[in-house]
């Protein structure tokens, strides 16, 4: 093979010092149009036709099929703005699937999704013949639940060669302020992460017409253009659940005027178990149990082990479950459990549940992460051509929310006829 022709490329110099760390997670985020994509789609194709063999890196939408027109066709980009025409004789880039792989040394992009258990199931089962993978590009990483980043932040673990390291990469536009990845990266320090702030004036390739585009904006919506326009965190258009505080609640659960739990089963979507209190008219998620692909019986022995769980077992606090299922409900009481459905006659399928819902104080321990992930994102649909939310959620990344709204039923119902609850039995 000929020696590699490398092509001067040129990189906006906000980035120069995020691209140089080997910080175990780099956060790009900003506005619209920073140059975010382009330039982490640069540096990832730089290291893996440069760099050592034997690494290979996951690039990531939430929904696999996204990665084509997005981070595939960047990759490819960047790959044609290295090696000029002659890219292909560097990468292999077959159409048919979502691998790009370099002649020269292996190594590869790998894309996969996280939308369901078909697709968790193909990001645990890659392997690669030569190496290791080394890094995982999350791409627009709000999408993702916090156990998607926890899932991945697992797999790469275990030693390397000499000269090799572990890298995430997150890119994002900060839509909300109380998403997870505020609270896990910006909330706190963490001395493992390296975050790079940006917006399109950081950008030196911008068009004039963007330019127009992003100040006329400033006018007009004011809301999109504080995310999109000079990248800061949003107050998130259509947010359920506004009044939520994600802390250490307290475990005792004789501190609670009232206990319930709400469960939300699930297999390929999570089985989502939350035990919850009720004081002085405020709710409080004291603990969850959230898992993928377990059978019912997993889930009924891995719960009785967990300390809080049993007590609430043992005072025969009411779990209030998806009616949908049955049988499932009658193993939790077989198990012991004080298991009933929802009955969903009071309206607990309804929008007063969630209206019930949203004037409340939510407190939500701070162990409750998928909890806490899910209630920063749980937005309502937008219609597409008026722009206006309508009163239906979107229906994605909902299953703790399920069982918030069935667990807080009893709260509900008791309030309404405006007595205290009295369920601890
Ligand atoms: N290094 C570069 N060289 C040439 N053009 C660039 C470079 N970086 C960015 N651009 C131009 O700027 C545009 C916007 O960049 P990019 O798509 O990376 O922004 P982004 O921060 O990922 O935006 P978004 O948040 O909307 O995804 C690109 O389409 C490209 O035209
Ligand atoms: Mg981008």
């Amino acid at each position: 093979m000929q020696e590699v022709r490398r092509h001067a490329i040129s990189m906006n110099p906000a980035y120069r010092e995020i691209n140089d760390s080997k910080a175990r997670y780099l956060v790009f985020w900003g506005s619209a149009g920073s140059g975010k994509s382009v330039n982490i789609a640069r540096l990832l194709v730089r290291r893996l036709s440069f760099g050592p063999s034997g690494c290979h890196w996951i690039v990531l939408r939430k929904t696999k099929e996204a990665n084509a027109d997005s981070t595939r066709a960047e990759l490819i980009n960047a790959m044609q703005s290295t090696f000029g025409d002659s890219w292909r004789e560097e990468w292999d880039a077959p159409a048919s699937h979502l691998t790009l792989t370099n002649k020269r040394n292996g190594n590869s992009f790998i894309f996969r999704g996280m939308k369901d258990e078909a697709q968790r199931e193909q990001l645990k089962s890659i392997s690669v013949q030569k190496g290791k993978i080394v890094g995982a590009w999350l791409e627009e990483a709000t999408q993702f639940l916090q156990s998607d980043f926890q899932q991945v932040d697992a797999r790469l673990r275990g030693d390397l060669d000499e000269g090799l390291f572990y890298q995430i990469i997150l890119s994002f536009n900060p839509v909300s302020a109380t998403h997870w990845i505020k609270r896990r990266f910006f909330d706190r320090v963490d001395p493992d992460a390296c975050t790079c702030h940006t917006t399109w004036r950081d950008n030196r390739f911008i068009d004039d017409s963007f330019r127009r585009q992003m100040e006329k904006m400033e006018e007009i919506d004011p809301e999109f253009a504080q995310v999109y326009g000079r990248g800061e965190w949003g107050s998130k258009g259509g947010l359920i659940l506004t009044r939520f505080r994600v802390e250490a609640v307290p475990k005792d659960l004789d501190y609670y005027d009232s206990l319930s739990m709400g469960h939300d089963f699930g297999f390929n979507h999570a089985d989502a178990l939350l035990l919850l209190g009720w004081k002085d008219g405020d709710l409080y998620v004291i603990a969850e149990h959230y898992v993928n692909e377990m059978t019912n019986p997993q889930i009924i022995k891995a719960v009785e082990k967990i300390d809080i769980f049993a007590q609430a077992r043992k005072r025969r606090v009411y779990m209030i479950c998806d009616s949908a299922e049955p049988d499932r409900i009658r193993e939790w009481n077989v198990a012991g459990w004080n298991a009933r459905p929802v009955d969903k006659g009071n309206g607990a399928a309804t929008s007063g549940a969630i209206d019930w819902l949203k004037s409340r104080m939510i407190y939500i321990d701070e162990s409750a992460e998928n909890t806490a992930s899910e209630a920063g994102e749980w937005a309502y649909k937008q219609d597409r051509t008026t722009g206006l939310y309508t009163d239906e959620p979107v229906p994605i990344n909902d299953d703790a929310m399920a069982a918030l709204r069935y667990g807080s039923e009893p709260f509900r119902i008791a309030s309404r006829r405006k007595k205290r609850p009295t369920l601890r039995v």
